[in-house]
């Protein structure tokens, strides 16, 4: 793989931003939609207060981390006291009680790995994931969006690796590729990387925000409108982030021995986290540390086929992003 490494980038890159930026501005929600979202968790909490009076509903993942593009799905966390009912059974009676109001498809899946209910609107047409006392995830949830607020950058280059992601099949964790969260984890980490760096380590930071949920101590700087101009000093364009991120992936990562890490905002070894064999179905071929779940590997999904189709598609986007007349396109 080594002997394909290009060391030189294509002298056009920089014109290739402006193809990438009408893309990211095309996958950008409309704020009408981001307001419709909110009125659609509001009436749902009306219902749930019903039943559970200190229950409350809070958004996470794409929708509320400024990771999403429009259309997408929104996931919904219900915080709530479980004393002695199990989440199952919460779940069924939640089913129940959305059933009985307006919405459609309403259905509990109790048994997947994360048990949730589904249900979709259809005053909005928006469909809508919820789960229960998922509150790591509202937290990862606000650290992404922090970082979003640095740099404009990351959520260009996160959103066109998300869509490519989907558009090439490999953002289907269910069938041993990467998840949307682990992509945009992939970004972050890689603009810390660059040179001068594009990204802080906000964990590695004073902690001004301090929350513990189940038993996991998260600490990190929060006041990210003072870092506004922390990645001024490089200036690279979405294009030339792209190659490089590709190239990265395709021809210079240590699949062997590293672990990307957005805590510590570096590396770690394999070894170090004890993550060099398989364990159960954990594999390791890809590794990418959970900012705050430090023994959750976010490539444990990925199998000893689905590695090579992964890497197979960065060789592929590195490729086109060195060679083809017009990447955005062909991407
Ligand atoms: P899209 O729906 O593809 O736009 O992206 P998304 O960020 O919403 O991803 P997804 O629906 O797969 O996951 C929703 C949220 O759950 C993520 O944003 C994370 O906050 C959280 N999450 C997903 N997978 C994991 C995981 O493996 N570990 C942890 N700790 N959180 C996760
Ligand atoms: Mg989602």
């Amino acid at each position: 793989r080594n002997q394909k490494r290009r060391l030189e980038c294509r002298p056009d890159i920089d014109s290739l931003t402006p193809s990438f930026l009408s893309i990211y501005n095309s996958l950008i929600p409309a704020e009408e939609e981001k307001a419709k979202q909110k009125r659609l968790i509001l009436s749902l909490e009306k219902l749930v207060v019903k039943e559970w009076p200190d229950a409350r509903l809070c958004l996470y993942g794409s929708c509320a981390n400024s990771f999403g593009v429009s259309n997408c799905d929104i996931d919904v966390c219900l915080a709530i006291e479980c004393d002695g009912t199990s989440k199952p059974e919460i779940l069924t009676k939640l089913a129940d009680i959305l059933q009985s109001e307006n919405l459609q498809n309403v259905q509990a899946l109790t048994h997947a790995r994360v048990p949730i209910v589904k249900l979709m609107d259809p005053s909005t047409g928006i469909s809508c994931d919820i789960c229960i006392n998922n509150l790591l995830a509202v937290v990862n949830t606000k650290l992404l969006k922090d970082y979003a607020q640095i740099d404009g950058r990351l959520r260009q280059l996160a959103f066109i690796v998300k869509h490519w992601a989907k558009s090439r099949g490999v953002n289907e964790t269910y069938r041993g590729t990467l998840s949307s969260y682990a992509y945009v984890l992939m970004c972050i980490h890689f603009l810390q990387q660059r040179r001068p760096a594009i990204l802080p380590c906000l964990q590695e930071m004073e902690a001004t925000y301090k929350v513990t949920v189940d038993e996991v101590e998260c600490l990190y700087f929060d006041q990210v409108e003072k870092l506004k101009n922390f990645g001024a000093h490089n200036n690279e364009s979405i294009g030339r982030l792209l190659w490089e991120f590709f190239d990265y992936w395709a021809y210079r990562h240590d699949y062997a021995n590293a672990v990307i890490s957005i805590r510590t905002g570096g590396f770690i070894s394999k070894r170090e986290k004890d993550w060099t064999r398989r364990i159960g179905n954990d594999r390791h071929l890809i590794c990418i540390e959970d900012p705050f779940e430090v023994s959750h590997d976010l490539g444990r999904v990925v199998d000893k086929y689905s590695i090579k189709v992964l890497r197979e598609e960065f060789e592929r986007a590195a490729d086109i992003m060195q060679y083809d007349p017009n990447p955005s396109v062909t991407l």
